[in-house]
């Protein structure tokens, strides 16, 4: 290997450190490691598009009404399970507002973060039917989403959306549909890791075989209006957040304030159950539980083994953030269009040196700059991409650990700063010099 920012033996020291030997196979604090070890030996400061982590300061807003409640006295006090009385009421005023859907006040409730949200709809989902056992994703996805049902103890089946999109999604989703074990299907929208966008008539195809098959849709919309080709961010005006919820009522949306409000750290998002599943009853909860319907079965058993409830003071926040954004005193599409103009920095500057984006359309669209996308480089496997990147002060995520077939990486564009473009066009421009040929 010639040319290289880090010395070779420095990068294989640091991933024989961390027990890796294939990048395909390394989680990602595994690889925040081995990088954080090779700055540490150099002394070299790494272009970091690994971490999936805000770069932006918290709002504001959220800040002030943590400060108010805490200085109200709530700490004292144990949060009622179905969440505080302003935070659903917002909550479903902001479904309305941005995605247009209806869904009560009452089936807005809080969680600890939608990693938790996630975690207690796999949960449940599995529980209803004893012959639906399985959780299907639309990958790529997030993984630790499955991480999640290894840990429940639920099966798994995942397909790679690349293959099948438009009017291929339908019989592919059917083909596990049929079989007739699917309790729940997965996806994030827009998607991390490529930030592909399902459009309404892949969603109305979702929902209504969701609808047919009597399986439930769980929407992650982490990212929830960040598909900046349109703009999403004026409340009650269309266009909205394309959501399946106008095509089945069999779904629940997970809604996080992590990205959106960049609240990360407070770990607060909403599960919002539609009217109807929240009302359903299920013999087989009755049976368990001793309580039949899906609401307050995920309300008084799931979340409240969980964590026995949502803390307070980021329920006052998030309260605070969404009737901000509702009353349209907060833009907070406009704050996160910064991550697509990064994007769109950085996609040129990957493919000016030999790089090309691995997601790259939405049918007949090039897809939105946002938060993540997806780059290849010729026909290298991904996680000898990510290793030979590693040489020099580059890292990110392969994409095979996100449940893609494709070759490539996963590239965060959050946590760019303006001296970074610079840095990584000079490091790809000497990575391809040295593999371009
Ligand atoms: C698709 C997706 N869902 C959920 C989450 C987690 O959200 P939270 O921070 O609310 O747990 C993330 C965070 O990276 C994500 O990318």
């Amino acid at each position: 290997m010639k040319n290289t920012l880090i010395e070779p033996s420095v990068v294989r020291a640091a991933m024989e450190q961390f027990d890796v030997t294939d990048l395909n196979n390394g989680s990602i604090r595994q690889i925040g490691g081995i990088v954080k070890t090779i700055e540490e030996r150099t002394g070299e400061e790494f272009v970091h598009l690994e971490m999936g982590v805000p770069g932006l300061p918290p709002e504001k807003v959220g800040i002030a009404a943590e400060h108010a409640a805490l200085d109200a006295g709530v700490a004292s006090i144990y949060p009622e399970m179905p969440g505080i009385p302003e935070l659903k009421y917002e909550s479903s005023r902001f479904l309305k507002a941005f995605v247009d859907a209806d869904i009560s006040p009452e089936g807005c409730l809080p969680t600890v973060g939608s990693m938790q949200g996630a975690f207690a709809a796999f949960t449940l989902c599995s529980q209803i039917d004893p012959k639906k056992d399985t959780i299907l994703y639309i990958d790529p996805g997030f993984s630790v989403q499955k991480t999640q049902a290894d840990v429940i103890g639920v099966k798994r089946e995942a397909f790679d959306l690349y293959d099948y999109r438009a009017e291929k999604l339908g019989p592919k989703l059917e083909s596990y549909l049929a079989k007739g074990n699917i309790a729940a299907i997965i996806y994030s929208n827009p998607n991390n890791p490529t930030w592909m966008c399902l459009t309404d008539s892949e969603l109305k195809t979702i929902g209504e075989l969701a609808a047919r098959y009597d399986t439930i849709v769980i929407e992650d919309l982490a990212y929830m209006a960040m598909d900046f080709r349109r703009d999403l961010g004026k409340p009650f005006q269309p266009p909205y957040q394309a959501s399946v919820s106008k095509y089945t009522d069999n779904y629940i949306i997970l809604m996080s304030a992590s990205k959106i409000f960049s609240y990360a750290g407070q770990r607060i998002a909403v599960m919002a159950i539609s009217d109807a599943l929240y009302k359903r009853p299920y013999e087989a909860l009755k049976e368990r539980y001793g309580l039949a319907k899906f609401g307050p079965v995920m309300l008084q058993r799931i979340l409240y083994c969980l964590s026995s409830g949502t803390a307070h003071t980021p329920q006052y926040a998030l309260a605070a953030m969404l009737k901000a954004a509702n009353d349209g005193e907060l833009d907070f599409v406009e704050e996160v269009k910064e991550y697509g103009r990064r994007t769109e920095k950085m996609k040129e500057i990957f493919e000016r040196n030999g790089f090309h984006i691995v997601y790259d359309r939405d049918l007949d669209q090039p897809l939105s700059d946002g938060f993540f996308f997806t780059v290849g480089y010729k026909d290298v496997e991904g996680g000898e991409l990510l290793r030979l990147l590693l040489h020099y002060g580059i890292s990110a995520i392969v994409l095979s650990t996100t449940g893609s077939l494709q070759q490539g990486l996963r590239v965060c564009s959050s946590t760019i700063r303006p001296h970074h473009y610079a840095m990584l066009d000079e490091r790809l421009r000497m990575f391809n010099e040295n593999y371009g040929k």
